[in-house]
């Protein structure tokens, strides 16, 4: 997820491109760039790091063309394709007459790249961004608007694009399939942007396109186009939020913003990766071949916490389906305990961050013994994505709230591919793994189904929130979303929440069971439910009020507790994520009633970088 700011008007350009991007850093912070039209031509600034280091080099190159400058883009960056350099930093230029800036994935960049330089185009940074910057010059003749769409019909994947030229004084053309554009209507200029924070704070009248919608905008002045050409006009909006709000997009924290983001960030996770017709999962960046695969004799995850708990699912998954031995430990333990580790041994070390020191500890520890080591890492040139040099992306941008939520079910989607791709070069079926590519491809469905509960999992949460214990239990599958949702609430609310095998309890936490002690148990369907039903049962002879987290429609399990969440059905592999993120709701609605610091907890930090 990047920034990208627009201006054009009547007065000078640079200011608020520069307050846009400081607006918008939250949604990626790896490099940051302007472009004006400036004299004659075009004027180019672009660094890595922070917008800071940006506007520093501005103030170094200050000049009249770049104080006089009425039209220009913006961009600060959060690297999909590339590491953060100064080079791979939007915008990207084309002949030094088209700029472009671009939020989104274009899957087909690789073969448009082939072609481009075919016809003599010379690259200069690894993105995908400047394939696209290539492609719009090459069918430009003046009119970049024409150029643009002409461009963006040959794309696959998702934008959010906006581009000058050198040749068309004040005009900036924008448009947007998959990633956000809004146009904030100005009297004598207009200024646009990926979301309404960069642009509320000069006008709350906006305009909001929508998936293949090309705009043409000068100063005041806006003309709105379908990709195939058909004029169309789209309502104008009020922004009703304050400039603090928009940032999290109109949510009253970015935890909650990002919990919604999960059906658009489990699509970006698996977008170009799931191949439905021979039903299996295109992971290149694991640079593994069949052969590599079949020489694999076990797996090992490592991570900490959140993502700790996801590599459990990666465990039972690829037992379960690829049935060869998979395992999952906290990474500082399986750093210094001296573990049995070698060259047929694939180890995949999870991290959100990628800086997580136990995670880089382990992964150095297990490079040295030989194993194969990749990486499940969200953020793009991290240390853990380099030193592994190989891996899955989990392109769910930026995740600013300490607890982690959407990186979860990215991690886990990324999982349950592997576990196929595994499964598929073994003994699964072509038929058995295209019902498991739809299984994956399902799972944003899944979970608007859970966030449309929002307002009934709030209610739930009144009353538990003035609880200061709580158990969650689970099994097989539900096991690691018990100590998931455990964590959830512990992190947030500072309950004292512990995660437990369902059978575990018996043999001693059930000591701890009374009225004031609440067991939140995951009774999805499946083979465990009847024996958890037993367990709620032995907690309930403790006075223990007990939730539910059930198959929606499941009267047997709903009897059984004292209030329960509903979540749709589908296969337990898949059925993690949505009671997961019907947790994640729950532990914050409880955090939110008992008015904790939601987005930064107390004694937290967003990436431990310390062992
Ligand atoms: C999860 O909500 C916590 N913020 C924490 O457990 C986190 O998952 C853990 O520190 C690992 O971070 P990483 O994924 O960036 O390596």
């Amino acid at each position: 997820m990047c920034g990208i700011v627009g201006y054009t008007g009547m007065r000078p350009a640079v200011p608020f491109l520069m307050n846009g991007l400081r607006r918008l850093e939250y949604r990626g912070y790896d490099s940051a760039g302007v472009a004006l039209q400036a004299g004659e031509g075009l004027l180019l600034e672009k660094q890595a790091g922070k917008v800071q280091g940006l506007a520093d080099a501005l103030t170094e190159r200050a000049s009249v063309d770049l104080d006089g400058s009425v039209c220009g883009i913006a961009h600060t960056r959060w690297a999909t394709h590339g590491p953060p350099t100064q080079n791979n930093a939007h915008p990207h230029l084309s002949k030094e007459r088209i700029a472009l800036v671009h939020n989104g994935i274009i899957e087909n960049h690789n073969s448009l790249r082939e072609r481009l330089r075919a016809d003599g185009y010379e690259f200069l940074s690894e993105t995908d961004t400047e394939v696209l910057a290539h492609l719009v010059e090459s069918h430009y003749e003046g009119d970049l608007l024409v150029a643009l769409t002409a461009a963006l019909k040959e794309v696959q994947g998702t934008f959010g694009v906006a581009c000058i030229s050198a040749e068309e004084p004040g005009v900036l053309i924008v448009a947007r399939r998959g990633s956000p554009i809004v146009i904030g209507l100005g009297e004598d200029e207009t200024i646009v942007a990926s979301d309404a924070s960069a642009i509320i704070k000069h006008t709350r009248q906006v305009i909001y396109l929508d998936d293949n919608d090309v705009a043409r905008i000068v100063a005041g002045d806006v003309e709105i186009r379908t990709l195939d050409s058909t004029p169309v006009s789209r309502a104008t909006s009020e922004i009703d939020w304050s400039a603090d709000a928009a940032e999290k997009g109109g949510y009253e924290h970015y935890m909650l913003k990002e919990i919604f983001e999960q059906p658009e960030t489990i699509r970006n996770t698996i977008r170009g990766r799931l191949d439905s017709d021979r039903g299996t999962a295109i992971l290149s960046g694991l640079n593994l071949e069949a052969r590599d695969l079949a020489d694999i004799q076990r797996m090992l995850v490592v991570g900490c916490g959140t993502s700790m708990n996801a590599g459990m699912v990666g465990e039972y998954a690829v037992e379960d389906f690829a049935g060869f031995p998979a395992e999952v430990e906290q990474a500082a333990e399986f750093r210094y305990r001296n573990p049995i580790v070698g060259s047929k041994d694939l180890v995949i070390a999870i991290s959100q961050s990628g800086e997580t020191a136990d995670t880089l500890a382990a992964v150095r520890e297990a490079k040295d013994k030989g194993a194969t080591v990749v990486g499940l890492v969200n953020v793009v040139g991290s240390t853990i994505a380099r030193e592994t040099g190989r891996g899955v992306y989990l392109h769910a941008g930026p995740e600013i709230s300490v607890a982690s939520t959407k990186a979860f079910t990215s991690q886990v989607s990324v999982l349950l591919m592997i576990a196929l791709k595994f499964a598929r070069s073994r003994r699964m079926s072509r038929e058995r793994g295209m019902e498991f590519v739809r299984e994956i491809e399902a799972l944003p469905l899944l979970v608007e189904k859970v966030l449309e509960q929002n307002d009934r999992i709030a209610k739930v949460a009144e009353q538990f929130a003035d609880f200061e214990n709580a158990f969650y239990i689970g099994r097989g599958y539900m096991y690691p979303v018990a100590l998931e949702g455990a964590l959830k609430l512990k992190e947030i609310s500072y309950i004292h929440a512990e995660g437990y095998h369902a059978a575990e309890l018996k043999h001693g936490p059930i000591a701890l069971l009374q009225d004031n002690v609440p067991v939140v148990a995951l009774l999805n369907h499946g083979p465990g439910k009847d024996k958890t039903l037993g367990n709620v049962a032995e907690c309930q002879a403790r006075s223990a009020p007990i939730l539910g987290i059930i198959t929606e429609g499941d009267e047997e399990a709903r009897s059984c507790v004292d209030s329960y969440i509903e979540v749709p059905y589908a296969p337990l592999h898949a059925a993690v994520i949505p009671a997961t993120v019907a947790l994640q709701l729950f532990s914050y609605h409880v955090a939110r009633l008992r008015g904790c610091a939601i987005d930064q907890p107390r004694n937290l930090a967003k990436s431990v970088t310390v062992e």
